[in-house]
């Protein structure tokens, strides 16, 4: 089987972006290890107003300390955090977005929840997303598996006894499933998001939503089929963050032939107007998102 670092030698990245996709990679197990001592909420809320789990902070301090010791990152900004952090001592020009744990609520009832990761080679975060040069995702399932993407397909690796990383799914392509997935209470919904949900119904499609937003694409990657976070009442962006979700999942579905979408257009596309952007989400299979868009207009 292939390891990380073989898959990675046979791609065009340049040695230090490869070492450091590597570097962030192996925190999967610290931060696995960290799951038992960190199960309780604490007395913290992020600028989402969100009450912390004490694994995103300890996720969240983990991975800035290992991007500050590396020398690598310029900058990185975080779910967790209200400003862009900088590294100024760097050598390379990587910027980085994390989510360091997506879908907390899920910790306490031991279900899939994951460390989302966007990177960029030119120092900066604020930017479009379909400016990314690798995005990737360790989910922390029954298996540890790293999604990975370097504009050179999307793979998948698990991780094994002996903390390596072992490719078992290459050149994924999302297929045109019929799975389906809605957040916000139904009652809240739009009336054209009410509607295009009904119609998925009629056609079939059937409901798998978690909780954890990286967990269930995850599983639109392989069975194909449409998540959606959508505009609410009240919430006209809905609650996913560009930056640190929508972005890097949205880079990681359209390098595998599926697309993102704000409903109107694709998300790769909207310039971050602040850190805490949030953004209606639709992502999946191209066919239904595209019949989505239309729906709308
Ligand atoms: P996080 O755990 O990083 O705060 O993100 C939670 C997100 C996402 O993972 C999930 O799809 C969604 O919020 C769940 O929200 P609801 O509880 O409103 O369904
Ligand atoms: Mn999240
Ligand atoms: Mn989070």
């Amino acid at each position: 089987m292939t390891t990380l670092r073989e898959y990675l030698d046979s791609t065009r990245c340049e040695e230090t972006l490869k070492d450091l996709i590597e570097l962030i990679a192996k925190q999967a197990e610290p931060i696995r290890k960290a799951f038992i001592t960190n199960q309780e909420y604490i007395d913290a809320k992020n600028i989402y107003g969100e009450t912390q789990i004490a694994l995103d902070k300890w996720s969240d301090d983990h991975l800035m300390k290992v991007f500050k010791e590396s020398g690598l990152v310029k900058k990185a900004a975080s779910e967790e955090q209200p400003d862009v952090i900088e590294f100024p001592d760097a050598k390379a020009d990587y910027a980085i977005t994390i989510d360091p744990l997506d879908g907390s609520s899920l910790v306490q009832v031991n279900l899939a929840v994951g460390t989302i990761v966007g990177l960029f080679d030119n120092g900066e975060v604020m930017q479009e997303g379909k400016n990314l040069r690798a995005a990737m995702y360790m989910l922390y399932g029954p298996m540890t598996t790293l999604t990975l993407t370097v504009k050179e397909g999307v793979h998948i690796f698990a991780l094994n006894e002996d903390g390596e990383y072992l490719m078992i799914k290459k050149d994924i392509r999302i297929p045109e499933g019929k799975l389906y997935a809605s957040g916000a209470l139904k009652k809240d919904w739009t009336p054209r998001h009410a509607e295009f949900i009904n119609y998925l119904e009629n056609e079939g499609y059937k409901l798998r939503y978690s909780g954890s937003f990286v967990a269930d694409v995850h599983q639109f990657i392989k069975y194909g089929g449409i998540f959606s976070y959508p505009a609410f009442k009240g919430h006209e962006n809905g609650k996913l963050r560009l930056l640190f979700e929508a972005n890097p999942l949205g880079f990681m579905v359209t390098q595998a032939g599926g697309r993102i979408s704000d409903g109107e257009k694709d998300i790769l596309s909207i310039m971050p107007e602040k850190i805490d952007h949030r953004v209606p989400i639709y992502i999946g299979s191209k066919g239904i998102i595209e019949k989505m868009e239309e729906m709308f207009k």
